[in-house]
């Protein structure tokens, strides 16, 4: 008779549960509006200057979608309003994150790679599982994988914080006293067009994250980051099947 022996450990804390789910509806407004925002003006430019008819970097007239009905399509005024609040829900979110968890070695131990985890042996097996689409099973699951430090630690720490700097480089009201934060990216339009690259390596991530999510099981992930609760299957109990 096959054994389906089942523990249960505390996998996330009130705060990351929290600041998770604040994040998300903040990253879907952030995404919506500023998509809405892009759609009224849909070209990029590199450097100092962008405007219709100027050499652009992407034009969505090459993609089929003509300026006229981009224009009928995004919504500026609704976009902007909307994203710059949820710009701040986003920022006050993230630092309350970081101040809440920053001090706690626990949140260091979760989040940043052992030696083991980095050793070459250790990278090309979790490469393999992952190209293979396969939940990690026993006490490996009980913690996240090399893999998903690594992109946590980019998220969190290099693709958040290069959106709010190339976020405030396009507010006027900033620039305005700090026009030095313009001349670091090389021009506004330059700003503009690597805030919306990072948007889009944003949506791979969350595509990613989601996939991910399933395979290792969506309803005990989304019970952990709900209630905290994660169950672990046993790898014997696996074997033994
Ligand atoms: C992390 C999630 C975010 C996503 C996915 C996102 C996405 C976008 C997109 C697609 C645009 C349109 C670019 C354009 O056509 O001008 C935009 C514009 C903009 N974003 Fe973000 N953004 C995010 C976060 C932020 C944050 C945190 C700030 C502020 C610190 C910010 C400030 C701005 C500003 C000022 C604009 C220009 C709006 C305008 O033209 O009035 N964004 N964003």
């Amino acid at each position: 008779m096959p054994s389906t022996a089942r523990n249960w450990i505390f996998r996330h804390t009130i705060n990351a549960r929290i600041c998770h789910w604040i994040m998300v509806v903040s990253f879907f407004y952030l995404l919506y509006s500023g998509i809405m925002i892009f759609l009224h003006f849909p070209e990029l430019y590199w450097g100092k200057v962008g405007f219709q008819g100027y050499p652009a970097i992407f034009r969505l007239e090459d993609w089929g979608i003509s300026w006229e009905r981009a224009e009928e399509l995004g919504d500026r005024r609704w976009g902007r309003s909307y994203h710059y609040l949820f710009a701040w829900v986003f920022v006050i979110n993230g630092m309350i994150y970081l101040i809440w968890n920053g001090w706690q070695k626990k949140f260091y131990q979760k989040m940043l790679p052992t030696r083991e985890q980095l050793s070459i042996r250790n990278l090309k097996s979790e490469f393999a599982r992952h190209i293979k689409l396969k939940a990690a099973k026993g006490e490996s699951a009980a913690s996240y994988n090399i893999l998903q430090k690594i992109s946590y630690l980019f998220v969190l720490f290099a693709l958040f914080p290069f959106m709010i700097i190339s976020g405030f480089a396009q507010m006027p009201a900033f620039t305005a006293i700090s026009p030095d934060l313009i001349d670091l990216f090389g021009g506004r339009q330059t700003a503009r067009t690597l805030h919306v690259i990072c948007s889009l390596l944003l949506v791979v991530f969350v595509f990613v994250h989601l996939v991910e999510m399933i395979i290792a099981g969506a309803v005990n992930q989304l019970r952990s980051m709900l209630i905290g609760k994660y169950e672990i299957h046993s790898e014997n109990a696996e074997e033994s099947l």
